[in-house]
């Protein structure tokens, strides 16, 4: 039975496991996963909707899990003790115009971070009908120093929904095949959570609004909701730390003489420093003496 996991589920695996990142309807791991099912395939998309209908398809394989999120999440805190021996990314979105650049995968750092989730013989395919794009990614691999590789035009058929479309359009498919060279080094950023607690509750005006936090990253105040009966504040925020990005509702509450900061079980977050320095600034924010 196919599994829906979160990007930080952990899964001990053993064998081969191949990863596809964007899997869109699931074409691709429907079929490869009827093929070998010897192989363990783990897609991640961070669609609903992607995920959802590959699941209707897949529901009933037994060596398939899909990911629910964001790769970059995935890559740093999931299935941390899995390394991967083949990795697609079919057709991904090539974000063309300049500014949107920054939201592309396979920059350095994402390839960095893929030499150390991959096996010593593990192969990447990127495959694209965008060349400009292909070029990019290649030169990006080699530049992170740890991988080397080929490009070229191919006749191979992955059968998914956009290659469909592009071939029907006319165009050609190009792939770029990367080999690991070495390993690189790539800090994920992790902490031990600590829950900052303060003595008195400030309640003041608005807190809704950005600030900066330590290494570049960002709190995004979004809401704030007072229960001062049952003794809790709600703060609805979204922390932005370079390609992570946690949405979570801290809980603020009252434990005997003071109240202290958390984030809430039913929140999406990664213990990261970050995620800490978040905390320490609600407190600061909303408490007289942080303790
Ligand atoms: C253009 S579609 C290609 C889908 C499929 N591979 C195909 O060839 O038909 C790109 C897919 O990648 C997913 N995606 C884009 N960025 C992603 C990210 N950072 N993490 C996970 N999935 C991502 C999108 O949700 C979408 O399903």
């Amino acid at each position: 039975m196919a599994e829906i996991l979160w990007p930080d589920s952990q899964v001990d695996l053993r064998g081969n496991v191949e990863l596809e990142i964007g899997f869109g309807r699931g074409d691709f791991l429907e079929r490869v996963s009827r093929l070998n099912p010897h192989i363990t395939y783990v897609g991640v998309d961070r669609s609903w909707g992607s995920v959802k209908r590959a699941f209707r398809r897949l529901k009933d394989r037994r060596n398939v899990y899909l990911v629910w999120g964001d790769v970059w999440a995935f890559l740093m805190f999931g299935m941390r003790d899995v390394r991967f021996h083949r990795v697609f990314s079919l057709f991904p979105d090539p974000w063309p115009k300049k500014k949107h650049r920054h939201r592309r995968m396979f920059s350095p750092d994402f390839w960095k971070l893929l030499s150390v989730r991959t096996k010593e013989d593990a192969h990447v395919s990127v495959v694209s009908d965008d060349l400009a794009f292909i070029r990019w990614a290649y030169e990006n691999a080699l530049r992170s120093g740890c991988w080397w590789g080929y490009i070229s035009e191919t006749e191979r058929r992955f059968g998914t929904k956009y290659e469909e479309k592009w071939l029907r359009a006319g165009k050609r498919v190009y792939q770029a095949v990367l080999m690991r060279d070495g390993m690189c080094h790539f800090r994920i950023p992790e902490a031990t959570l600590r829950y900052p607690k303060f003595k008195t509750l400030k309640v003041r005006g608005s807190l809704k609004g950005d600030y900066t936090l330590r290494d570049s990253a960002h709190l995004s105040v979004k809401d704030v909701v007072f229960d001062r009966e049952g003794g809790k504040v709600l703060v609805k925020a979204v922390v932005s730390e370079g390609h992570l990005l946690h949405k979570v509702w801290f809980e603020v509450v009252r434990k005997g003489d003071f109240w202290t900061v958390r984030p809430s079980d039913f929140s999406k977050f990664f213990p990261t420093p970050a995620l800490q320095s978040a905390m320490d600034t609600l407190a600061h924010l909303l408490g007289d003496h942080p303790l």
